[in-house]
């Protein structure tokens, strides 16, 4: 029989695409969203990519009532958990908000899953978890660092709720993927990243400068010891990412999990540098990004990159895509938002 996997956080970024792989993988989706932070842009985009319109509740993970009601009104067998707020500067600048947020919703979806009988959790967690790392690349056993936001802060408590959820319930199991930096677009163009207002991640900025939308990228910091002089970072290609997901989900529904609660890297296990980045983006594309050097972005670390073995050998996932083409990618989108 078919499983039914639950998205939650749906129609943002990671989350399409996600539910379009796990359509193409031969599971039914349920995409719930509240639409906080997005439009229909991303969910239409799914449906025009699978050709037909998957179910879609419109709900916030922090209504207890609705979460519970969503887990009666489908046998769900797996949920992925994207539904949280991301911007790291707002999130210092409302804690409370972040913290009831992104806290109150995943303590939800736990909840529900052990009163329902039980179910596969797999929470999206990040690199932001290690902090500035004492040694590169970061394995699944590096240390993690006290969190510098309390963005970062609720990654680190959601991944400890799940982990203690797991140890109380045995009828919960859980992944926690910690992703690197996931960038790019869908090859179709229908589906990308959607920041609104001014973005704060590096490619948005990037695809925004180059079409025109702002004037110039601020590139923070050029006097890093790194071999440029800017920070070094694990671009890994949304789809890729997106693909990660799929693998994680068949292992928790096939019972080949090695512990109740697992965690991974998603990373490609290649440092990129910002101005690497941005140079190969103007190269494969052939259009320029004016730029210039910024002073460093407070709070930002020096390098980070992952070990994804753990995640190659037990998800049998490996990131696939070239930066090149991942940067094309979101170029393509970029230009698809402009009518271009
Ligand atoms: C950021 C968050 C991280 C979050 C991730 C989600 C911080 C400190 N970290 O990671 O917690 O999980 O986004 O994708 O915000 N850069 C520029 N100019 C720009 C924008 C960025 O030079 O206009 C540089 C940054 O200094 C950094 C690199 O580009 O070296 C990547 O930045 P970004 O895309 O914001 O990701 P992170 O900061 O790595």
């Amino acid at each position: 029989m078919k499983k039914t996997v639950l998205v939650s956080g749906g129609a943002g970024f990671i989350g399409s695409h996600v539910t379009v792989e796990l359509v193409e993988a031969g599971y039914d989706v349920v995409v719930a969203d509240n639409m906080s932070n997005c439009d229909m842009t991303c969910f239409d985009g799914v449906t025009k990519i699978i050709g037909r319109r998957l179910p879609f509740i419109r709900m916030d993970f922090c209504d207890m009532e609705a979460v519970e009601r969503l887990f009666s009104d489908y046998q769900i067998d797996a949920v992925i958990h994207f539904a949280a707020f991301k911007a790291v500067g707002e999130s210092v600048a409302e804690p409370i908000l972040y913290y009831r947020n992104n806290l109150s919703s995943f303590l939800n979806v736990l909840e529900a899953a052990r009163s329902h009988g039980g179910c596969n959790v797999l929470f999206s967690s990040s690199a932001t978890v290690y902090g500035e790392p004492d040694e590169t690349p970061v394995t699944e056993r590096s240390p993690r660092q006290p969190a510098t936001s309390p963005y970062g802060n609720t990654k680190q408590m959601c991944e400890d709720f799940l982990r203690d959820a797991v140890k109380a319930y045995p009828e919960i199991k859980g992944i926690a993927l910690r992703y690197f930096n996931p960038i790019g677009a869908h090859p179709s163009a229908l589906i990308g990243e959607l920041p609104r207002g001014v973005p704060n991640n590096l490619v948005p900025f990037i695809t925004q400068t180059a079409i025109g939308k702002r004037e110039c990228l601020n590139i923070f910091g050029n006097d890093y010891p790194t071999p440029d002089g800017t920070c070094l970072r694990d671009y890994i290609d949304i789809v890729d990412l997106a693909k990660a997901h799929v693998c994680a989900v068949a292992r928790m529904l096939d019972g080949r999990m090695k512990e109740p609660y697992e965690i991974f890297n998603i990373g490609t296990g290649r440092p990129v540098s910002v101005l690497e980045l941005v140079n190969a983006f103007e190269k494969v594309n052939g259009v320029k990004v004016n730029h210039r050097f910024a002073p460093r972005r407070a709070g930002d670390v020096t390098a980070i990159w992952a070990d994804p073995s753990l995640a190659n050998r037990e998800l049998g996932w490996k990131a696939e895509r070239s930066v090149e083409d991942t940067l094309a990618a979101a170029w393509a989108w970029e230009k698809h938002l402009a009518g271009k």
